[in-house]
This record gives structure tokens, sequence and C-alpha cells, in this order.
């Protein structure tokens, strides 16, 4: 793969902007001729999310490729970084008028926006309604993650109304030439939909070729014109390398006139057999259902890289075949997504090569190349993209990657599995003297999943002298010495991170377990009950109280507390099987043998379970 600057820049400080997801490619593409102009960028949502020193990676990709720009980094949460003087970071929502309000007056407007923020569906439509007006003259309006347009837990829906910020988009998108309003009133010129990211450019006065004939200028194409015989000359005549099949009598360039109808199937499979294969179509004869036959005869046989053009659709009218078409195209970019919710949402098999449609006034423009992998690679560890994208990360980052580089690919290779790669990267961390949070947590995690509990606990009692108020830090410590049978060492790290994460049930669940372990049964109840009061429909955390109160004698309560486990989640095999011990203690034998044959049914091959129920058969 080659990288481009701007993939250079987020694998090396470890934005999920590329790696996780693949939205830089497409980034480039959009910023790369605005590079060294004195803009002002706007990104919504720093990162990091509550901690208040973490985030700012991208902040760091924008400010380092645009080295003439003043970058504003807005997030709900508090953020304490220093990224230098070209860059502020404000806290407030992207959903307060007011504070959007005073922070376009203050240091907009803006030539980039960009939406990472909530993902929230009624949240990105909010911001882009307040924000889009604001931004300056050919200007760009980019929002990611638009697939939560089909996750009902971010507010997404299969129907395309209102709040789904995909439905919203492409209902923009749709109206924005119809013929009195050439640009509508959002001054829209171009929406680009890539998977999961759409972008929109501003500008009044839009005219001259769509970005679409800028991206073919200097290559040579070979392009098939569907026109009728009397058409004007097109636009791309004009291109110096431009090789022309077209239906336009008259035409004197490289090439060939052909003569036929452009509505026949027939006719579009000859010209591919005698004259393709081509980098640009442009049908500009047909419409309706006759646009999306030849779309659909001539698209399969472009090859990647190239450029499909349909005049008008789609939304030109709302009764157009060929506009409900594409507009349902420009859904259905996001298929991956869509299935995960709606396995039975029809999904058109063209998409699955659609990398991109562009609407331009005029035209729809549709770029040809694999549109089929997941939102997130951390979905699919093995995709083929994925593993490119590894690759090349690998070879950036040992080139120089900063600390949140190597953490992110670290991260990344931990959860794939490739226990060589991130031990690799751990290296390269240790030597540049790595020594944050995160990466107490990567390398923790690390030594942890090697076995090496010695090298963890010497890591976990350095970053606890450097971070005394981390919770999580303490909480590790203390499962790593209860690990280690050291009772004190652990009760006293898991009382710490009590003390400073009251509301974390795990941490109590850890230190029920230490205070069982040293014979304090009933003290072990009480901090389980609390972390069963504070995930009340946490099954696991039922299945440990019940557990600890069974080592404390209380049976019928621990009897109680395992059905109340078993009603939120009948699939825990150990909740059975303590439900059968607590039972064959109430000296309900018969229950008990149906219950210890419920946790074998579960779980098959479990010895223990198996001697259990024996044990019981034969009382
Ligand atoms: C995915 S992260 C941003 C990542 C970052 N842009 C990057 O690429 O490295 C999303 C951030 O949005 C913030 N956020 C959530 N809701 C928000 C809101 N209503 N307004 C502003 N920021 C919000 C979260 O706190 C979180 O830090």
């Amino acid at each position: 793969m080659r990288v481009d600057p701007l993939t250079k820049l987020a694998i090396t400080y470890g934005t999920d902007k590329f790696g996780y997801h693949d939205y830089t490619p497409n980034y480039y593409k959009l910023f790369k001729h605005l590079r060294n102009k004195p803009l002002r960028l706007l990104e919504i949502g720093v990162g990091g999310y509550q901690d208040a020193d973490r985030g700012g990676e991208s902040l760091e990709v924008w400010r380092d490729f645009f080295p003439e720009a003043q970058i504003v980094g807005i997030d709900i949460q508090k953020k304490e970084m220093d990224l230098g003087p070209r860059v502020q970071i404000l806290q407030g929502s992207q959903v307060d008028p007011d504070f959007l309000a005073d922070l376009v007056r203050d240091h907009g407007p803006f030539d980039i926006i960009i939406d990472d923020g909530s993902h929230q569906n009624e949240h990105v439509v909010t911001s882009f309604n307040i924000l889009y007006p604001t931004l300056a003259d050919g200007g760009i309006y980019v929002v990611e993650d638009v697939q939560t347009s089909f996750f009902p837990r971010f507010g997404g829906t299969l129907e395309m109304t209102q709040p789904n910020s995909v439905g919203f988009f492409a209902a923009l998108s749709a109206g924005f030439d119809a013929p009195d309003r050439p640009l509508g009133e959002m001054q829209i010129a171009a929406v680009e939909r890539f998977h999961n990211m759409i972008a929109m450019h501003r500008d009044a006065s839009a005219k001259g070729p769509g970005p679409w004939l800028k991206t073919r200028a200097q290559e040579p194409a070979r392009i098939l014109d569907l026109c009728l015989p009397e058409a004007p000359a097109l636009e791309v005549e004009r291109l110096k390398n431009a090789h022309l099949i077209t239906l336009r009598r008259g035409y004197k360039g490289e090439g060939a006139v052909v003569d036929g109808n452009p509505g026949s199937t027939r006719f579009l499979k000859s010209l591919i057999r005698d004259h393709g294969p081509f980098d640009v179509v442009v049908d500009r004869a047909n419409s309706g259902d006759s646009a999306v036959a030849a779309f659909e005869t001539l698209y399969p046989a472009l090859p990647d890289g190239s450029l499909y053009l349909v005049k008008g659709a789609p939304g030109t009218a709302a009764d157009d075949p060929a506009a409900s078409y594409f507009a349902d195209v420009f859904t259905q970019i996001d298929h991956r997504e869509i299935v995960v919710n709606f396995p039975d949402a029809p999904i058109n098999p063209l998409v699955r090569d659609i990398y991109a449609l562009e609407r331009i006034t005029g035209w729809t423009a549709l770029t040809k190349a694999p549109n089929d992998y997941p939102s997130n690679f951390g979905f699919d560890y093995q995709h083929p993209q994925a593993l490119v994208a590894f690759e090349a990360m690998e070879r950036v980052l040992l080139e120089g990657g900063k600390e949140r580089g190597l953490l992110l690919f670290t991260d990344i290779m931990n959860r794939a599995g490739d226990t060589v790669r991130a031990a690799k990267m751990l290296k390269r961390l240790e030597k540049i003297g790595a020594a944050t949070r995160p990466y107490y947590n990567v390398a923790v995690r690390q030594a942890k999943i090697d076995g090496d509990w010695d090298a963890a606990l010497v890591m976990l009692r350095q970053a606890v002298e450097l971070y005394p108020d981390d919770y999580r830090i303490q909480s590790q410590l203390g499962g790593v010495l209860s690990k280690a049978k050291e009772w004190d060492g652990a009760e006293d790290a898991l009382r710490k991170a009590a003390d400073l994460a009251p509301r974390d049930p795990l941490v109590r669940i850890q230190l029920a377990n230490v205070l069982s372990r040293t014979d304090r049964a009933e003290e072990a109840v009480e901090q389980a009950k609390k972390a069963t009061e504070l995930a009340t429909t946490h099954a696991g955390h039922r299945v440990q109280l019940g557990r600890l109160q069974i080592n404390a004698g209380h049976m019928a309560e621990a009897a109680a507390t395992l059905r109340e486990a078993i009603t939120l989640n009948p699939e825990i095999a150990n909740a059975h099987r303590q439900l059968s011990r607590a039972l064959h203690e109430l000296g309900e034998t018969d229950e008990a043998l149906s219950v210890a044959a419920q946790a074998i049914d579960l779980r098959p091959d479990n010895a223990e379970y198996r001697r259990w129920q024996e044990r019981l058969a034969t009382a």
C-alpha cells in the first residue's frame, strides 16, 4: 500500500482515523489541495472521553498536515493538553447553539469542519444545521461514522427519515440541484459519500468542471461517452490524454465515433467487448429505467479506480426510477453495517464495489473500488484490506512512530492475537522511554497475556508511583497481587481503587474476592452486594455474590441471588452450579440435582460439574 502523507501522520500519532477505520485516504483526497493554506479547521470530538489528558491525536495530525492552519478542537469533556500555539481545545457540546455561536464568532469562519463527536444522529444533524451555514465559501464539512444511522443505540433506523443522518444528507443531496435552486439553501456544491463518511462542499459560485473531472485531468483516460448524436461536446474532450468512444457525431479527437442505441443492453455489451475496458463512463443519454439498466450492464465490467457518471439522479424527480435507485446506493454504501442491525434489508450487490458516490451539480459520479470491509477492522482482523493496512502501519511506526501511534498499533495487534508484532512494538515503546498511563495499560495487558506476572508486577509498581490516583492502575495492581496471593498488598491497592472510583462495580468484586480469601466472608458479601447495586443488570456480579453468600453460610439468600442471576442470563453455567450447591445445603436435593444437570448441559466438558453431580446422585 502506498501511504499518503496524511495517513502517515495518522499512523504516527495513533488516531483511529486509520488502522481501525480507513478514513485518512479519503481525507487526503479531500484536503491535499488545501495543505499550505492559512485555513481554520474545527474538529468536533477531541477523543479520550472522560480522561482529561487523553485524546488529541487527530488534532496533532491536522496541526502537522496543515502547517499554516489554526486548529480548534471541541469536546464535551474537559481536556488538559498542550498541542502547541496553533491548536486550541474548548469544552462544550456540539449541540449547544450558544457555545457554537461563540465558537464561530471567536475562531471562525472555518474552512474545514469535521464531526467526530457523539455520533448520535440527532446531534449530527443539529450540529450540521448550525455550523454548515457558517462555513467559509469553498469550505468542506465532513461527518465521520455515519453508519451509526443504522445503529438503534445511536438513534439510528432503517427508515431514512429524520433524525437518521444518512437520510438527512441523502435528502439534501437529492434537492440541491433542482432547476430553480442551483445549490439549494445550504449552498452545497457537492456531496461525497464514502464508506461511513460524508463530505459536503460549500461553494456559492460552483461552476466549471466537477471534482470528478479534476481528478482525471492529468491521467490518460479511456472514456465512453453515451449521448445522443447531436449532443454538445463533452467537457472531457478537452483532456490532454482523453481517448473517447462517443456516440456524438462530429467528434474529431483521439478514439472513435460509434453508432447505436445507448439504451440497448446488447449495444452496450458490444461497446465493452470492442472498445473497453473504460476508465470513465459518462451516461448523458439515458434516464429513468434505462439509466439504471445501462449502469447495471456497464458498471460490473469497469476496472477498479474507474468512474461512472450519470446525469442528474439521484433525486431530481421524486418519481424517477434512476433517482430512487441511486438514492438507495447512497444509503447502501454502508451495507456492511446496515445488515448488522437489519439482516433482511435489501442490498444492491453492486454497492460492494462502489467506493464513493459523489453528487455534483447536474451529475452523480461513482468511483469503482472494493467497498466490502467493516466499519472497524477490529471486527475482522483478517480482512485482506486490514492486513494491508496493518503492514503499512508497522512500516511507518518502525521508521518513526510516536508513543501513541505505537500504542494504538500494539493494542490492535494484541486484540488481533498477533503477539509477535505486539511484542516488537512494545520493545520500541520501551526504547523510546514510554511512561504514560496508556503505555502501562497496554504493556501490563501484554505481560499478562504472556503469563509474565513478574514483569506485570514490576511495571504496575512503577505506574502506581507515577499515577497514584489512577484507579485502573490500582485495580490492575490489586489483580496481579491477588494472583500472587499477596493478599495484604492486593487489599491495599483495591481499597485505594474503590476510594478513587466508588461507583466501579468490578473493583468491588475484586475486593470482595480478596476479603473472602482472607476469611472475612461477611465483609466480602457486603462489597459484592455493592457491586450488584451499582450494576443491577449484570448477571456475572450476582453469581459472584451468590458464591460469596454460600461461603458466608447464607444459603437462602444465596439461592435467591443466584436465581436472579439466572433470570438475567440463563447461559452462565456457574450460576446453575452454585445454585445447586446452595440448594443442596438447604436440603432441596431433587432440585439441586436438576440444577446441576443444567450446568452440565451448558458446559458438558466441565469435569468438576460432573463430579459434583455424581456426588449429589450418590449422597
Ligand atoms: C471518537 S472520539 C474523537 C476522536 C478524535 N477526533 C480522533 O480522531 O482522534 C469522540 C469524542 O467526542 C466527544 N463527545 C461526545 N459527545 C459530545 C458532544 N455532545 N459534544 C462534543 N463532543 C462530544 C467525546 O467526549 C469523545 O472524546
